[in-house]
């Protein structure tokens, strides 16, 4: 491994670390009556007291510190004082810079007790992430992520974004490349050790189409069904992987 791939693993894994525990925090807050604006302050302050900056605040004008996505949001909900209920599912997605590096993760939080069709929605989400990440290692077609996840995806009947896809990271927040959650096996580039990118499949109930609301930020489904979402960041190397953004059993939703 080169010094410069040894130095920027080494310091996405930071990033990375700081973002997960975050989540972790997350995690022992959510529960009906309390708002989106909380988790933020707690992002916000967890991500301050570990000597890095929430990445979102102010990234291209979106206004708080992580995006809180329920329901039928697909992604980019904008916290605010919208108080949980019973029954609700909420991706929770942060971003951590620290030592001009990012780490960027997001998880599903279940709001009291949820329907049987969410949790089957947020564990064949997780799982589509997880085995589309097992498949990772030197010279790997970028599109086997793709259709790793939207087979899995569509055999247990739901849909795959596509308005949305993972992305390069680094010492940019978004950089190429662009990872479909779809496609077809062989197809695109070769993923080559070194490289470091989040795979973030988003994955609706219903159909797959999207609409962004007034706000500019907030995407929901077109039909309104749940969508669910997780991200990792991950790093490619020689034989495998590196999961930066890994919660030892914490980001495997317990439902
Ligand atoms: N964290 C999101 C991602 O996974 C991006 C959020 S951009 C924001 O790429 F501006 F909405 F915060
Ligand atoms: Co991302
Ligand atoms: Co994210």
């Amino acid at each position: 491994m080169s010094k410069d791939i040894k130095e920027s693993f080494e310091k996405t894994r930071i990033a990375g670390s700081i973002a997960s525990k975050a989540l972790d925090e997350v995690a022992k807050i959510i529960q009906p009556g309390i708002t989106t604006e909380k988790i933020d302050d707690l992002c916000y302050e967890f991500i301050n007291d570990h000597g890095a900056y929430s990445a979102p605040l102010f990234y291209r004008g979106f206004p708080k510190s992580c995006c809180t996505s329920t329901n039928h949001v697909v992604c980019h909900g904008i916290p605010s004082d919208k108080v949980l209920k019973d029954g609700d599912i909420i991706n929770v997605d942060v971003t951590a810079y620290k030592d001009n590096w990012h780490g960027d993760t997001s998880r599903m939080f279940s709001v009291g007790e949820i329907s049987i069709k969410a949790k089957r929605l947020i564990k064949t989400t997780y799982k589509s992430l997880m085995k589309s990440i097992e498949i990772l290692k030197d010279d790997v077609p970028l599109g086997d992520i793709g259709s790793t996840i939207q087979q899995h995806v569509e055999s247990e009947g739901f849909s795959v974004v596509q308005d949305f896809c993972g992305h390069g990271i680094g010492q940019k927040f978004h950089e190429e490349p662009s990872v479909l959650h779809y496609g077809k096996k062989g197809s695109g580039e070769k993923i080559k050790a070194g490289m470091i990118f989040t795979i973030e499949p988003m994955i609706n109930l219903g159909n797959y189409e999207t609409k962004i609301l007034n706000d500019g930020w907030t995407a929901v489904t077109k039909d309104k069904s749940l969508s669910a979402q997780f991200e990792h960041t991950v790093g490619i190397t020689k034989d495998g992987y590196e999961i930066f953004t890994q919660s030892k059993n914490l980001d495997n939703p317990k439902i």
